[in-house]
């Protein structure tokens, strides 16, 4: 063979090779758990190409459980499979395996645990406000973040909104999403994550039927669809162990910094049906702010505020996480601070996990704990007994604060 023929003969090879890599089936997301319960849970994931798949399950004893179909979502690089015949509070891993004609994938292994009985303790972490300069999300520090929560090993994760900068054009918000969801992987794979909607989400010009509501939607769409009418996948409830968890939108299209009229009429119903002992609510805005946002929460309209407070208080919700303001602050909301409240509430502002810290503090009333720091909070639920503690993105403990219902 002559050397051109032998360096044709390379280039070819070299081609092929390149080719057969850049159409080798890739998983370019995921996979995310969502919509778990005692005996479901659901997987999704995103492809580059169109192409089949599974979920092998296997119980923590070793048993398999099973194999269950993906099937395709909103589009064709899209898929879910809905793990069903699972038992409560028992732990299961998973892989996903992909095939067409370009190839084969299969996922290294993720577990996770199905929702547990009543009598048996949880831990869950709430977190708000992670955008920032990356593809619109604080990369360096939500990546420690995860690395503690990951530790931690919580049931599931509450984050109240303003995940990513945001930006008028809706292709550079599911860009942003898609750069929260990498950081977010080590979560994501292994606990539900029960998303609300904030302020910088809503940014997005609205054309042809697409707005930040809908993007929202499409991103995170492996919560209950249960809310009011016209906000199902952003306003929801679901139950964990004994506990039940509210999550609120207070940027919906009527008007922001509210919880709309159908939200508070959904919320009395939802939250008078529960059965559980526990009560918890998440919204992106904080109910008293505390310096920077004193003039653009939800207190800017007192009378919705009071009729919010006096449902959460009437129905015995002990904390409402919130965001917004980036700091770290606990107030206790009592009839000191509103004649109308007649027990007590927690408001806990975990308002920072990577958006750029607000420096300041006015409005000091019924303040327990403050600190301008990163943070993320881990609450321990056992029983009637419910502790709650703040750690900053060094690990550091911020506040700490336990009670018994
Ligand atoms: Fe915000």
């Amino acid at each position: 063979m002559s050397y051109c023929h032998r360096l044709s003969l390379a280039t070819v090879l070299i081609a092929g090779l390149l080719t057969t890599q850049s159409w080798a089936l890739k998983l370019v997301q995921g996979p995310i758990l969502g919509d778990l319960t005692k005996t479901t849970v659901s997987i999704g994931w995103k492809t580059d190409q169109a192409c089949e798949g599974t979920v092998e399950v296997v119980h923590s004893t070793g048993n398999p459980v099973g194999e269950f179909k993906a099937i395709a979502k909103d589009s064709s690089t899209r898929y879910e499979a809905f793990l069903r015949g699972l038992k409560s509070g028992n732990r299961y891993g998973y892989s996903i395996k992909i095939r067409n004609q370009s190839g084969v994938f299969e996922s290294a292994r993720a577990w996770f645990t199905t929702d547990v009985p009543d009598s048996q303790a949880f831990r869950f972490v709430s977190m708000a406000d992670s955008r920032g300069a990356v593809n619109g999300v604080n990369v360096e520090t939500l990546s420690k973040i995860v690395s503690h929560v990951k530790k931690a090993e919580p049931a599931l994760l509450f984050f109240q909104g303003d995940l990513i900068n945001g930006h008028q054009n809706a292709d550079t918000v599911r860009i942003q999403f898609d750069q929260w969801k990498q950081v977010m992987e080590p979560i994501l794979q292994s606990i539900p994550v029960y998303m609300g909607v904030g302020s910088h989400e809503m940014a997005v010009k609205p054309i042809d039927g697409v707005d930040g509501d809908s993007i929202f939607r499409e991103e995170f769409n492996q919560v209950p669809w249960n809310g009011p009418e016209n906000l199902k996948g952003l306003v929801y409830s679901f139950d964990f162990g004994n506990s039940h968890f509210v999550m609120l939108d207070s940027y919906t299209r009527i008007r922001n910094f509210e919880v709309t009229e159908d939200q508070l009429e959904w919320l009395e119903k939802d939250l008078a049906a529960t059965p559980k002992l526990h009560r918890f609510v998440g919204l992106h805005d904080v109910p008293y702010p505390n310096h920077a946002h004193l003039k653009s929460s939800i207190n800017i309209y007192p009378e919705m505020m009071d009729k919010f407070l006096t449902l959460c208080d009437k129905y015995g919700v002990e904390i409402i996480f919130c965001g917004h303001e980036h700091n770290y602050e606990r107030k206790l909301i009592n009839n000191t601070l509103n004649p109308k409240v007649k027990g007590w509430i927690y408001q806990v502002k975990n308002g920072t996990c990577g958006a750029p810290i607000y420096k300041g503090n006015t409005d000091t009333r019924n303040q327990m704990a403050f600190s301008e720091s990163y943070n993320y909070i881990l609450v321990e639920v056992d029983g009637p007994q419910v502790t709650v503690t703040a750690y900053d993105d060094n690990g550091k403990q911020l506040d700490h604060f336990s009670y018994k219902k």
